[in-house]
């Protein structure tokens, strides 16, 4: 017998995901014995209730710490598969992995390993869930930019399975122009571009990330609204956003769901995906986050199909492919 569907929600692509953002504590307590490292906390359950943040930095510091439980390829096999299982069981039916390559080989674990373990996981979650998934390398705007443009050279002599570049980590205090020789070059090669900007950060930072880095796409975005020209330019070529709103009350980038500009988002007519950025810390899986904006803004059943079909819109698949889900 067929097994039932595992959710009634319409499928979706989840485009803003941060792999080590899904590393649950328990898994991490497993590699971290696997590995022989130690987590300066007792067990998950000390480490969950480390999940307080007052800030992106507060989160960056123990997301960067717990990293360092990721050793080998099967370490980056075994969690890639373990989000996309829970994926696909949320309705994602195409997954865009933000990889912080950057920090595991400062940390001497070799790039091809840490590729080949995402992309083996990504092959597995193709085969035995029937979701897609394209892999992006993050460059961290607080480690220096030559480093990114080394980390691409590297990613291009490996012929590295990555479908773009994207940029993360912290975002007031640590300037993005750097990293324009390393998106250029990123394009030249014919890899996609993203980048987080306005999370944190004023509004003009959306329009540095499209002029100076050439994003194709916008990851947050959700202070945009503070400038209307910058909305106005976001409407016109539908530049997609991948907005996260339980990500943005749990680093308190708003004050609660409540208050969260999605609806003026929605309403000035911007191009808008739900996804979960980092879901293992922020206790929402993108089917929750989902969940939890509807209820908290009464989004009908039609709106939810249109932010679905929105993240296939938005995402670095071929046209053909897009089609074939919405
Ligand atoms: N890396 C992981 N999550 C992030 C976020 N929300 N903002 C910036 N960098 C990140
Ligand atoms: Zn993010």
């Amino acid at each position: 017998t067929r097994p039932a569907p595992t959710s009634a929600r319409p499928p979706r692509a989840e485009l803003h995901l941060h792999l080590e953002g899904t590393l649950e504590p328990e898994l991490a307590f497993t590699l971290a014995e696997r590995n022989e490292v130690s987590l300066p906390f007792a067990d998950p359950v000390a480490l969950r209730a480390a999940y307080a943040f007052t800030d992106l930095q507060s989160f960056l510091d123990l997301y960067h710490a717990t990293s360092q439980v990721l050793r080998t390829a099967d370490d980056f096999a075994d969690l890639t598969m373990a989000y996309l299982r829970r994926a696909a069981a949320g309705g994602v039916r195409h997954a865009e992995l933000m990889v912080d390559l950057q920090t595991h080989v400062a940390r001497g674990v070799p790039l091809e390993d840490v590729v080949a373990g995402v992309a083996r996981g990504l092959a597995d979650g193709e085969a035995e869930l029937g979701v897609s998934g394209l892999m992006i390398a993050a460059f961290l705007r607080h480690r220096p930019a030559t480093e990114a443009e080394e980390l691409l050279d590297d990613l291009l002599a490996l012929g590295a399975p990555v479908a773009g570049v994207g940029l993360a980590s912290t975002e007031v205090g640590f300037a993005a122009a750097p990293f324009a020789p390393a998106f250029a070059k990123a394009a030249a090669h014919g890899l996609r571009r993203t980048a987080h900007a306005a999370e944190e950060g004023p509004a003009w930072h959306v329009t540095e990330a499209l002029d100076v880095l050439g994003a194709e796409r916008v990851d947050h975005g959700i202070r945009a609204l503070e400038d209307a020209d910058v909305v106005a330019r976001l409407v016109r070529d539908q530049v997609p956003l991948t907005v996260c709103p339980v990500s943005n009350v749990r680093l308190r980038a708003v004050p609660s769901l409540a208050q969260h500009p999605l609806p003026a988002m929605l309403a000035a007519g911007l191009n808008v995906s739900l996804n979960s950025d980092d879901p293992s810390y922020f206790g929402g899986y993108v089917d929750e986050v989902d969940d939890a904006v509807t209820a908290a803004f009464g989004l009908s059943r039609d709106r939810r199909a249109d932010l679905a079909a929105a993240s296939f819109r938005g995402s670095f698949l071929p046209p053909e492919h897009v089609a074939r889900h919405v």
